[in-house]
């Protein structure tokens, strides 16, 4: 019985690996090299002031500090965003030269339909029947919640929980934060607080860090997500929609992050299982079934294990 456990956890030890190897993203075949090196070399012609370290060392005289520290942009978080293989000449496209920079330099900033627009095509619409661009349509815009030097897609995250904690942070840094909800809701509207809102929901907290609100708040889409954020009577309440052996984060949240599982094994859920294991989410029933017996069979262990010890000391008592 022992050894066949120990086969048993070591088969699931090597599931582990090779679902961790799956995710090693390859390389699209984007820009040349050359095209790399220039856009590096524009933009470190940018960073020379718009660098945090321009602060300490100012790459000029007489620049305000002030103004400056407004408009710093992180050279590591733009590398690893999905726009940190271009210049930033491709944007902001002119005016930007020299310095000072032109004053209307702003106008001409590049939009992201200029560079998607097939997929505008379709997310635009979205966007135009959710709550905000409803309630807000001056105010809200795509980079409201999208920052072009920060984003990072979906598809490249690796990591359940750090997808979570990228695409919630846009919704709770607002509908957390007195002060920004503040700039974007009509006057006299006070924030309702997130947790109370959904005080239905147990541990609320924990299911920011595993879920995203837009698993709630977006209807079911084929697929890139929906932008169309639905207002709260639609918006999704039902325990088993993700707890349960169908669920529905297979087609959301997971679906990114099991991409390359599924055409590779088709047949276990690994990020299920590794990052986020929701119980009864595995569609894999011999697997649920094994890791159900495993789990009975470490509490078993246990207990008898507490057994003998009891038994050990009463022994050990009557001598
Ligand atoms: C000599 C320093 C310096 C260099 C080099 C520089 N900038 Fe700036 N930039 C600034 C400062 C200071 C501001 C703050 C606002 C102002 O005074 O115009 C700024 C503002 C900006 C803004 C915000 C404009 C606005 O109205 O909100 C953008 C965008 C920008 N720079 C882009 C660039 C790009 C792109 C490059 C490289 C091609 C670049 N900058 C190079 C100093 C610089
Ligand atoms: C994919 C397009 C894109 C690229 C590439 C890009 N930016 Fe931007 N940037 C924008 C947009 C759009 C805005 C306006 C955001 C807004 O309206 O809030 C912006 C705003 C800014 C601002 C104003 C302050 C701020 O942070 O909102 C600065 C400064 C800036 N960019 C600098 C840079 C520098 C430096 C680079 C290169 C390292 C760069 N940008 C690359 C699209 C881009
Ligand atoms: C100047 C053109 C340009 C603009 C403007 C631009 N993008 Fe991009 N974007 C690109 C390019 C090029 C890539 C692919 C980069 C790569 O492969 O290194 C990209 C990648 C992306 C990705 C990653 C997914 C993918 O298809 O590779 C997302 C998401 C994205 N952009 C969203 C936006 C949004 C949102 C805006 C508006 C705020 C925007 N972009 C504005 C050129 C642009
Ligand atoms: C309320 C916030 C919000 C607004 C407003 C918003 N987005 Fe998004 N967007 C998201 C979230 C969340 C995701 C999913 C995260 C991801 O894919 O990384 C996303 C994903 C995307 C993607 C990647 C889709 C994919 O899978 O390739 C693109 C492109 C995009 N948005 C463009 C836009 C455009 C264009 C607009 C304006 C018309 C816009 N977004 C407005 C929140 C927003
Ligand atoms: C498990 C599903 C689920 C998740 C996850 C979820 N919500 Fe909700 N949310 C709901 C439901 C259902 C309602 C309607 C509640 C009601 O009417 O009592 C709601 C209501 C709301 C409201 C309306 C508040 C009001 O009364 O005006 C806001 C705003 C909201 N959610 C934002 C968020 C944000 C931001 C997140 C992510 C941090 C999030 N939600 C995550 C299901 C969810
Ligand atoms: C920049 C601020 C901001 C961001 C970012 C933001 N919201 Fe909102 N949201 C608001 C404001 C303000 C309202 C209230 C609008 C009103 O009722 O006038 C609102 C309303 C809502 C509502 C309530 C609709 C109803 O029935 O009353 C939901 C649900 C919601 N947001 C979900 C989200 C989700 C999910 C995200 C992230 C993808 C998000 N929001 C990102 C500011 C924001
Ligand atoms: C949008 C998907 C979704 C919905 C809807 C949802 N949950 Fe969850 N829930 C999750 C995820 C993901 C986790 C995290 C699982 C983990 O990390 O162990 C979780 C965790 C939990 C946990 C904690 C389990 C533990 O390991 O401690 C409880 C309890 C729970 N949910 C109950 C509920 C109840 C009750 C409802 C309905 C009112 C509900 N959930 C609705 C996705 C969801």
């Amino acid at each position: 019985m022992k050894s066949f456990i120990a086969v048993l956890l070591r088969l699931l030890v090597c599931l582990w690996f090779i679902g961790g190897g799956a995710f090693a993203h390859a390389e699209n075949s984007g820009p040349t090299p050359e095209a790399l090196e220039k856009a590096r070399k524009i933009n470190e012609q940018c960073f020379a002031c718009h660098a945090p370290e321009a602060l300490q060392h100012p790459p000029q005289a007489g620049l305000d500090l002030a103004k400056l520290r407004q408009v710093i942009v992180d050279p590591d978080v733009f590398k690893n965003a999905d726009h940190g293989r271009l210049a930033c000449t491709k944007c902001h496209n002119e005016g930007y030269d020299d310095f000072p920079h032109a004053p209307d330099a702003k106008d001409s900033t590049g939009t992201c339909e200029d560079c998607h627009s097939k997929k505008v095509a379709k997310i635009e619409p979205e966007f135009n029947r959710s709550v905000h661009a409803k309630h807000m349509a001056d105010k809200f815009t795509c980079t409201t919640c999208h920052n072009p030097h920060v984003m990072r897609n979906a598809a490249k995250q690796t990591d359940a929980g750090k997808l979570v904690a990228q695409d919630n942070r846009i919704c709770l840094g607002c509908h957390d934060s007195d002060q920004t909800f503040a700039k974007f809701a009509p006057e006299k509207k006070t924030r309702p607080p997130i947790d109370d809102i959904h005080s239905w929901l147990p541990n609320t907290r924990l299911h920011w860090q595993s879920v995203r609100c837009v698993e709630c708040h977006t209807p079911l889409s084929s697929d890139m997500l929906s932008h169309e954020i639905v207002n709260k009577d639609k918006a999704e309440r039902k325990c088993v929609t993700c707890h349960s052996v169908n669920t529905q984060l297979n087609l959301r949240l997971y679906r990114y992050l099991a991409k390359d599982e599924h055409q590779k094994y088709g047949f276990v859920n690994s990020v299920i299982l590794g990052k986020s294991y929701v119980i009864g989410a595995t569609r894999n029933p011999i697997l649920d079934s094994i890791l159900i017996g495993l789990a009975a069979l470490t509490v078993l262990g246990v207990a008898i294990h507490g057994l003998l010890r009891i038994v050990a000391a009463a022994l050990r008592r009557r001598k």
